[in-house]
């Protein structure tokens, strides 16, 4: 493996004999990942190293080439290729077809197969958290990419129900038609709406109280909530949990339902769980015993208070 090829400069001797994995992006200075993975493969005593890729925004599929053709084992992909990632797998999931972005590539029967774990990190992070979605009114706020990865893994839950709220309606629309079958099959009312007739209809109690709302909009990266303080203060109660898929210092969203009495989560935990899920599918499902997210999860919020 060429070590140019990452981010950071590293010693061809700190990669020898190890079996290689690398989270790609653009920008990726930011990246936990690699934190992260280290983590779990100190606990499955596991000869790997993690590293970080900085792929131009044009050139996705050559780094991801001569990655694997360098022999590297697995690839995650985050922010701006998940994508491109889909359409450069060979072998998708099923669930990765549905969510139509990938974020764990590896190589398998000769071709390069891909996953999304985005949905799963969450659904297993709500139930670190005691959530049980079965039965659950479920809001998810946002119609993009980051919405429709975990529609899926969460309807398999079996919720009551889920509502697509979205700035643009017909790309709210356009989510619940393409998990409608899906929601159909498992016994999930499946809905969209207008963030406008969403706030409406919550202030005149026609749609009863939502037991979980699902930040999934882009608006935290910009200080922004999706929602406005008057639909916060209908939709938020001391029963709701709001779960922000960023993570950080709390965003105005959390801060919003904070006010209300409602129970926050901000993403690091499913940040976490995404990345136990791309590395048990590396490393096998034997390990998943072995690796302990929770604690991964507790250290990382200790280094990064
Ligand atoms: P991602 O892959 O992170 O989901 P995306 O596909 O660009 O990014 O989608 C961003 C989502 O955040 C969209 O649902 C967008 O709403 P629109 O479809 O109406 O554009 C939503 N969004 C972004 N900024 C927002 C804001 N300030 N308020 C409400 N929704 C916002």
């Amino acid at each position: 493996m060429d070590t140019k090829l990452f981010y950071d400069q590293v010693d061809p001797a700190t990669i020898l004999g190890k079996a290689c994995y690398a989270v790609v992006g653009n920008p990726i200075g930011h990246s936990l990942s690699p934190w992260i993975h280290q983590r779990f493969a100190e606990q499955a005593a596991q000869a790997m190293y993690y590293g970080r890729i900085q792929a131009p925004v044009e050139g996705f599929q050559a780094t991801a080439e001569a990655f694997f053709q360098q022999g590297g084992r697995g690839l995650n992909v985050t922010i701006p290729f998940k994508l491109e990632a889909c359409a450069f797998a060979k072998q998708l999931t099923a669930h990765a077809q549905l969510a139509g972005a990938v974020n764990t590539l590896w190589q398998a029967g000769g071709q390069i197969n891909g996953d999304n774990t985005d949905g799963l990190g969450l659904v297993r992070d709500l139930d670190a958290q005691g959530i049980e979605l079965k039965g659950m009114k479920i809001l998810i706020l946002g119609a993009g990419g980051a919405a429709r990865g975990i529609i899926g893994p969460l309807l398999a839950q079996s919720p009551a129900a889920v509502m697509i709220a979205n700035r643009s309606p017909s790309k709210a629309k356009q989510l619940a038609t393409l998990f409608a079958e899906l929601a159909h099959s498992v016994g999930v009312a499946l809905t969209a709406e207008s963030s406008e007739d969403l706030v409406t209809q919550v202030s005149s109690g026609t749609l009863g109280q939502f037991d979980l709302v699902i930040n999934a909009t882009a608006a935290s990266l910009t200080v922004l909530s999706p929602i406005s303080d008057q639909a916060a203060a209908q939709l938020f109660q001391p029963r709701t949990f709001a779960y922000d898929l960023v993570y950080g210092k709390p965003t105005p969203f959390m801060q919003q339902a904070l006010q209300h009495g409602s129970r926050v989560s901000d993403g690091l935990g499913m940040l976490v769980e995404q990345a136990a899920a791309a590395f048990l599918i590396w490393r096998g499902a034997t390990f998943s015993s072995t690796i302990n997210p929770r604690q991964v999860l507790a250290e990382l919020r200790h280094v990064l208070a």
